[in-house]
């Protein structure tokens, strides 16, 4: 009975697909639930609800709804739902999942603090994901051409760029312990949207269930949270308080200038959490994005070649790719844009909720509401974009072969939970992109064509593939 009452939708609420009693809507979420929900949009409008097992939740769809939400509303939209899942593993603190107030403010304002301290706003910075990049290419070079599969690579390459600012250090590519973590990691954030989570969070008791996905996720998580702990003690070593060499010391300075203080959120718990989401969302993402810019470049030889000439022409002599050379490669960063657009690496964003009661479009939603943000109903966007179905680095190009902004372009969301990667991994994209692609011509083995459909989770990645990178003809 207590569950039949509260799959009732309160007054005013957006209405939504009728759901089964108890389990509510959720099998619906079962097989690709961006374009599921895109579609249900189209009978419900562009704000519907849907009872996730008693949770209920809303659905924003499209841009002209979810700026409306996210940014014109940006308060009211800022804060993270208290999921059983998410108050398991992280208490609602850290970052990334953390409750919208003070803690989150002091989280969010440290880790962008030491990503421009120790990153992008540091001279040699560019110039240590350069020596990463080359440590990538070279890596890739020891396959002299032979299929293989670049999925770890990449996602070590890729990490060690937040390790540079988090640890001060990079994990070299045979660190077999750093690979488990990350890899048992990014494990989750697939078993996060699976159906037993959501069976989880609608009922929690299951938690007792021995058998079922929900226990590796939990195993999983315990096994990253002491990993991280015996990494940070060991990073913290030798640290002199007031010069921190990276964000574990710079976060160890504000837990110790705030002990005592009571309603200070820095703890020790939440550091292992902010570390370790600033981790996984850093790799997961990037990593998939490249990994797909790699299979779409084999995919369409001739965009590769256009790639190919493009950085033939502005990086002279094959050396070392700039960021400096980034304007003058407006053709790689409409590629980078297409990809970002039509792979949809987070296709649902991260789950939001709302800090206070909140009116759009004549609906009324209650404080406390999750809310899904479907980016994907952004990029597929008709009112926005012309064949949103076709992948086109095209229209991010003005007739004159400039590159044009396009304003339904959320890959990282927006509003105040917007990524707070998204300067880094752009970064990273540009300087791994066009390194790979200065010395390699990318290929699939010989009669094999890999599929496009995606691995189904939090973000989406392609399916395993392997690929050929056949060096280009080296000019020195
Ligand atoms: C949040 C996308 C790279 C750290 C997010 C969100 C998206 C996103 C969609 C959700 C925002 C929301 O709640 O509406 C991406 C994509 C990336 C990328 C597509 C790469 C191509 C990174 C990197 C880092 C990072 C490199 C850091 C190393 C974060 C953090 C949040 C976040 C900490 C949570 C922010 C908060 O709750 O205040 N990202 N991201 N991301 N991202 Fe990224």
């Amino acid at each position: 009975v207590r569950q039949l009452m509260k799959q009732r939708r309160p007054p005013g609420f957006p209405p939504g697909p009728s759901p089964i009693p108890v389990i509510g809507n959720i099998m619906s979420l079962a097989t690709e639930p961006h374009v599921f929900l895109k579609k249900q949009s189209e009978i419900h409008g562009q704000i519907f609800s849907l009872d996730l097992g008693g949770i209920l939740t809303v659905v924003l769809t499209g841009y002209d709804c979810i700026r409306e939400c996210l940014y014109n509303q940006g308060d009211v939209f800022a804060d993270r739902p208290s999921l059983p899942l998410f108050q398991k593993m992280t208490k609602m603190g850290g970052l990334l999942n953390c409750k919208y107030g003070k803690g989150w403010i002091e989280h969010r304002k440290l880790a962008c603090n030491s990503f421009r301290y120790f990153g992008s706003g540091q001279r040699q910075f560019e110039r240590k994901i350069s020596e990463e990049c080359m440590f990538f290419v070279d890596a890739i070079d020891e396959h002299k051409g032979k299929p293989f599969n670049p999925k770890h690579l990449v996602t070590n390459a890729v990490s060690n760029i937040t390790n540079l600012i988090i640890f001060g250090q990079r994990f070299t590519y045979d660190d077999r312990n750093f690979q488990h973590m990350i890899e048992i990691f990014s494990e989750n954030v697939e078993l996060a949207v699976s159906g037993w989570a959501l069976l989880y969070n609608a009922f929690p008791c299951i938690e007792y269930v021995p058998f079922g996905k929900h226990q590796k996720l939990f195993r999983n998580a315990a096994e990253v949270y002491d990993f991280l702990l015996e990494v940070i003690n060991g990073f913290s070593q030798g640290r002199v308080p007031h010069a921190p060499r990276h964000y574990v010391d710079a976060y160890l300075d504000e837990l110790e200038q705030n002990k005592g203080e009571p309603g200070s959120s820095f703890s020790q718990e939440n550091l292992i959490y902010s570390v370790g989401e600033l981790i996984i969302a850093g790799t997961e993402t990037t990593t998939n994005t490249l990994r797909w810019a790699m299979l779409y470049m084999t995919l369409y030889p001739d965009i590769q070649e256009r790639v190919h000439r493009e950085i033939d022409s502005v990086i002279e002599n094959g050396r070392v790719p700039t960021l400096e050379d980034k304007q003058k490669m407006p053709y790689v960063e409409a590629v980078l844009h297409e990809i970002l657009r039509f792979c949809n690496i987070v296709p649902l964003g991260i789950f939001r909720a709302t800090s206070q009661e909140a009116k759009v479009n004549g609906y009324t939603i209650p404080k406390g509401t999750m809310v899904i943000t479907n980016l994907y109903s952004v990029h597929m966007d008709e009112k926005y974009w012309t064949d949103p179905g076709v992948f086109s680095p095209q229209r991010f190009l003005d007739s004159n072969g400039n590159f044009v902004k396009r304003e339904a372009f959320l890959p990282f969301s927006m509003g105040k939970r917007c990524c707070l990667g998204e300067q880094l991994a752009r970064m990273e994209m540009f300087l791994f992109f066009t390194t790979l692609l200065q010395r390699f011509h990318l290929q699939f083995p010989p009669g094999t064509v890999p599929t496009v459909t995606p691995k189904l989770g939090m973000t989406l990645q392609p399916q395993p593939y392997s690929i050929c990178a056949v060096r280009r003809q080296q000019k020195s």
